[in-house]
């Protein structure tokens, strides 16, 4: 073990973000367990057999499977939920169960064992800003279920920490990318969708004016600032983006322009809760936690070749 740091719990740690931070976590030498249910996370996503990895297969509403993955945990990275902003635009009863019950029950778990909490927040919290680049002071007005869902969790949070005196930082990531995210997905990441379309010869499908501004932020730098969170006393809420915006339409373009393809684009139209404009003030992320090294370009190029 690490420093003798105990074990270190992530919950969903078989998906598109929780995988890569396992990595991260084992490559610098923790003791790491994951509590998944394989919903939209999959076992190929884990080194299966690493030493230090221990794999508990079950559901975080199930509070026995819950209690004993927290066994010897000093810290636990929680990133289940229901991921999906039109899901839970479309079903905001059975998202908030999941997104909002679901993390009382993991700082219930956390208290009662006296775990560090960090948790998966969300630029949605912010809903479509006034001004940008947004700072974590900044208003906070989700347009979505799913954004408010986040934003009760930082508000549980800080009171576990009021309460209890749980020490718990909240990450607000905008729009992640990289390896392992699930193109196949209605809900992905625009840029796994964009470079499944590349790959299948398809026009890419931008949805409304393709104005709409993303901070993209690559998977290994949300992993590095995950990983530093879990050991390092920062406490409240972090943005974590690469601080810069793009609109879809220059990500198309980027994107078409890296796959030698002319414009080939099909409108399509806009969704419910779709935020407009999105960019980080990453001040704190790079005070706190990590400063972000992959650029869009590099990043893009790389998944590009990855779909080769
Ligand atoms: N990907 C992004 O761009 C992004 C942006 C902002 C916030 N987030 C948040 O980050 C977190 C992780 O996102 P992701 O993109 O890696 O999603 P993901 O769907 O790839 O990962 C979620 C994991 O949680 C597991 N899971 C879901 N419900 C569970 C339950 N009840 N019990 C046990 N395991 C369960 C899934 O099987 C999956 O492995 C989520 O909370 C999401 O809301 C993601």
């Amino acid at each position: 073990m690490k420093n003798n740091v105990g074990v270190i719990l992530v919950i969903g740690g078989a998906g598109f973000i929780g995988s890569h931070t396992v990595d991260l976590l084992l490559q610098e030498g923790y003791q790491v367990r994951v509590l998944d249910n394989f919903s939209t996370g999959r076992r190929e996503n884990l080194p299966l057999g690493a030493p230090r990895l221990e794999v508990v297969a079950g559901s975080l509403e199930d509070s026995g499977r819950l209690d004993l993955a927290f066994t010897d945990v000093s810290a636990v990275l929680h990133l289940a939920a229901q991921v999906s902003v039109q899901r839970s635009v479309e079903d905001p009863v059975r998202s908030s169960e999941r997104n909002v019950v679901g993390f009382v029950r993991v700082l219930e778990a956390a208290r009662k064992h006296g775990a560090r909490v960090v948790y998966a927040s969300s630029a949605a919290v912010y809903g479509d800003p006034e001004t940008l680049p947004v700072c974590e002071e900044g208003p906070i007005r989700p347009i979505s279920p799913y954004g408010l869902e986040k934003y009760s969790n930082e508000i549980y949070a800080e009171l576990y920490s009021r309460m209890y005196g749980l020490s718990q930082l909240g990450l607000r990531y905008f729009n992640v990318y990289g390896p392992r995210q699930d193109p196949h997905s209605p809900y992905s990441g625009v840029i796994s969708r964009f470079i499944e379309q590349l790959r299948l010869g398809l026009p890419l499908t931008v949805r409304g004016d393709g104005l709409q501004e993303r901070d993209f932020i690559h998977v290994y730098d949300v992993a590095r600032a995950n990983a530093v969170a879990l050991t390092k006393a920062v406490d409240g809420v972090v943005n974590v983006a690469s601080g810069q915006r793009c609109t879809i339409r220059q990500l198309a373009e980027m994107l078409l322009a890296l796959a030698s393809r002319g414009d080939d684009i099909q409108w399509v139209p806009s969704l419910p809760g779709d935020i407009r404009h999105s960019q980080a003030d990453i001040s704190r992320m790079r005070q706190t936690l990590v400063n972000p090294i992959i650029s869009l370009n590099e990043g893009l190029l790389a998944k590009c070749k990855e779909r080769e």
